[in-house]
């Protein structure tokens, strides 16, 4: 897979038209969804390397990740007169990210595309690391291809903006990548006032977090080995997200951090990660996130969701632990009263 550059950007401007350059383009397509073309187009169009960019919006959320907005790009691109030296500039969040870089991977069997994210979950994970695709048959990112973006263009301003509902749903991921990367990062992950955030010290922490996702997938692209890291929290997670989606949709972040809950606990109990550090980071998120509520008798639909999930070999759930923190234990599985275990541990919190 071609090499993707991660620029932490001071002037978005400047980045974006260096980026530009490198990929010599005959053509510039900018990628928006209808809320980021309100609020962030308006900025970016003023830049003179996008003076004579064509210009493609589609419908915001995750429900609209679907083949209708996908055919909607194409033909965008299409009837603009791109060819394969053209190049997608994709602007949002995940889901413009995933589906325009989708988009760009297929369209005229690859063209470039640059991704600039606009919200902190996209900026520390959905951004990075080549994942695009879309949601097929009511399955999440069911289609799609790991095709690295050329550059990825972060600039922290767009956090000033952002509520506080979709800070803590990034900062999930952030709390994931430093339970998998060292102490002193979730040290300082933990001690963080994330709803009124010194924006200069977090520009710092996004830095210091998208480093830890950009070393994996640079030594696992396509998720055979230590990429799974980065699932860590995700297979109850996901259980979560989907469960929600039958009551009252959560943002991805919230679940992950309740996900992140039971698999700690599942580490203490299964691989020896130490009690202290799971109870620290467990009051973290109960403080910030509260939880949502499940009884025993969810219990069942929770771990069928946990079985289906696309990570699984035959059928077996498959989980990423830790037994420190940085220890990580990809491919571990855990025994259904084990993992009741965990839940029950996730509702007495
Ligand atoms: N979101 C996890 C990954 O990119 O592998």
């Amino acid at each position: 897979m071609n090499l993707q550059k991660v620029i932490i950007s001071e002037h978005l401007d400047r980045a974006l038209t260096e980026s530009i350059s490198e990929c010599e383009p005959d053509k510039v397509f900018v990628l928006a969804d209808d809320t980021t073309a309100r609020c962030c187009l308006p900025v970016v169009e003023r830049f003179e390397c996008l003076r004579d960019a064509h210009r493609i919006v589609i419908m915001p959320t995750d429900s609209h990740k679907d083949l209708t907005s996908l055919s909607h790009v194409w033909q965008s691109l299409s009837e603009g007169g791109a060819t394969r030296h053209t190049l997608l500039i994709n602007i949002g969040g995940g889901m413009v990210t995933d589906l325009g870089g989708f988009a760009a991977s297929t369209f005229k069997r690859g063209i470039n595309y640059i991704n600039i994210p606009t919200t902190l979950l996209s900026m520390v994970d959905a951004s990075v690391g080549g994942k695009t695709g879309i949601n097929f048959l009511g399955l999440k990112n069911e289609i799609g291809v790991f095709n690295n973006a050329k550059s990825v263009i972060l600039d922290t301003e767009f956090l000033k903006t952002l509520d506080t509902e979709n800070l803590l749903s990034g900062y999930a991921e952030m709390l994931k990548h430093g339970l998998i990367s060292d102490e002193h990062m979730l040290g300082q992950l933990l001690s963080f006032d994330i709803e009124q955030p010194n924006l200069e010290l977090l520009k710092q922490m996004v830095a210091d977090s998208v480093a830890v996702k950009q070393r994996i997938v640079t030594d696992d692209p396509t998720e055979k080995g230590i990429r799974k890291a980065l699932n860590l929290g995700h297979t109850a997670g996901h259980a979560f997200e989907s469960f929600a989606l039958k009551h009252q949709p959560v943002l991805h972040g919230y679940a992950v951090a309740w996900g992140l809950i039971v698999e700690l606990y599942l580490s203490v109990i299964k691989t020896g990660f130490p009690t202290s550090k799971m109870r620290q980071t467990v009051r973290f998120i109960l403080d910030h996130y509260g939880k949502m509520n499940i009884t025993c008798d969810d219990y069942p639909i929770l771990l069928e969701f946990m079985t289906h999930d696309k990570k699984n070999i035959a059928g077996i759930i498959n989980f990423t632990l830790l037994e420190s923190v940085g220890g990580i234990r990809i491919d571990q599985t855990a025994t259904r009263d084990e993992i009741y275990e965990a839940f029950d541990f996730y509702r007495e919190s």
